[in-house]
């Protein structure tokens, strides 16, 4: 391999390797069957951007965008806790808990390291 090559190979691998850290949460397996663009945008804005949105975050939280959801969904056992209502404060806030298949999608997303 001659010098250009290596240092080539060698932004490449540490791109990929960049690029999983930023994204990956605990334990996921990287799957696109479930994206943020063809089912989670929807079921967040029917569901919880109202309360947790740029300009009300309430408890903090922002789920109105991909990269908002990838800093304050990532990572956190209350996110899918919340949605389960389990052991953490019951989402959505004053409403139903959502229907089982709207969860599970939400938790294969979750799963799949919450492609875009
Ligand atoms: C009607 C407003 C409202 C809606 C809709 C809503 N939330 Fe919330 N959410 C809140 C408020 C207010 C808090 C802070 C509650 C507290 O501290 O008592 C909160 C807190 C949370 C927390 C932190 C819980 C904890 O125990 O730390 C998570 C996670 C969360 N919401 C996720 C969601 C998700 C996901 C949805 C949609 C499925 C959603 N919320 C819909 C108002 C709402």
């Amino acid at each position: 391999m001659t010098n250009k090559k290596l240092v080539f190979a060698g932004i490449i691998s540490f791109a990929t390797i960049a690029g999983c850290t930023y994204k990956k949460a605990t334990n996921c397996v990287p799957s696109n069957i479930v994206t943020y663009t063809n089912a989670i945008a929807k079921i967040m804005s029917d569901n919880c951007t109202g309360c947790h949105n740029n300009s009300n975050a309430s408890a903090g939280l922002k789920f109105d965008s991909y990269a908002n959801m990838l800093t304050d969904a990532q990572n956190k056992p209350n996110f899918m806790g919340s949605i389960n209502h389990n052991g953490f404060k019951a989402m959505p806030q004053g409403a139903a808990k959502l229907d089982d298949s709207t969860i599970a999608k939400i938790q294969s997303w979750v799963n799949g390291c919450m492609p875009e």
